[in-house]
């Protein structure tokens, strides 16, 4: 059993700040296994005591995981002076106070974006030790070839001597653009970009769609979130262990 104060459990989940939520329960909104309470400071187990606000029940949940279709113009960033961020647009329903991004894109880079407020989670999703690949789309300034792919195999050198784990790059297509994937499994600032620089290419447009397993909901228009349900979450680090590239780079990395 783990007891914790009425007006932090009812501020963690986004009913309103710890002030706000004091306020409820002194106004005797708020109810645990059926009575009313009086004070903030009044314990409550939230996994196993039945809390309502208002006469709704409260559904708790520790961690709140959130997908969303990242648009161009928006920071990566739970809060921000002078811009707008990714956290500025998750809806009331959906907000919680400590959302962060759970990993960058840059401002002009679109695509799937994970939101929680699970530190845990977020640093398992993002170390490189965890072989969690993500998949990125990149539209290009030249085509892309052998030469190019075989160099994200061997380990890509950035401009600043930095040596990339290997990664994959596969030409899709091309016409009046030239269109590629990318997998990877590090997160270094600008790195798809940087990747492509070092071997001479220029990405002119950049779109995350696959976090492990996990897909970019096409129905998701861009700026819209979603909570994840479990399978989903599941699916982030299914295929954990897979390695696409078994060489090693001159860091002697895998
Ligand atoms: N690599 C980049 O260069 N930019 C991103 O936003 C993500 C990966």
């Amino acid at each position: 059993m783990f007891m914790e104060r009425l007006d932090k459990i009812l501020a963690s989940q986004g009913v309103g700040s710890r002030k706000e939520a004091g306020l409820l329960i002194r106004r005797g909104l708020v109810e645990v296994n059926g009575a009313a309470v009086s004070r903030p400071e009044e314990k409550a187990d939230p996994e196993r005591d039945a809390i309502s606000v208002a006469g709704k029940p409260l559904r708790f949940q520790r961690h709140l995981y959130l997908m969303m279709n990242k648009p161009a113009g928006v920071v990566s960033a739970s809060r921000d002076s002078r811009e707008k961020t990714v956290v500025d647009l998750v809806p009331e329903a959906l907000f919680r106070r400590d959302l962060f991004p759970a990993g960058r894109l840059d401002r002009d880079t679109t695509g799937l974006l994970i939101l929680t407020d699970d530190g845990d989670f977020a640093h398992r999703m993002l170390s490189p030790k965890k072989h969690v690949y993500k998949l990125y789309e990149a539209t290009v300034d030249g085509p892309v070839g052998t030469s190019e792919i075989e160099k994200f195999e061997a380990g890509v050198v950035l401009e600043d001597g930095t040596v990339c784990l290997p990664a994959k790059l596969t030409a899709a297509g091309g016409g009046s653009s030239f269109k590629a994937l990318v997998e990877i499994r590090e997160g270094k600032y600008h790195q798809v970009k940087k990747m492509f620089l070092a071997v001479g290419r220029r990405v002119l447009c950049l779109k995350r769609v696959r976090i492990g397993s996990l897909e970019l909901d096409k129905t998701l228009k861009e700026g819209e979130c979603r909570e994840l349900t479990k399978e989903e979450l599941a699916l982030i680090f299914q295929g954990e262990n897979r390695r696409f590239c078994e060489k090693k780079n001159s860091n002697g990395q895998i």
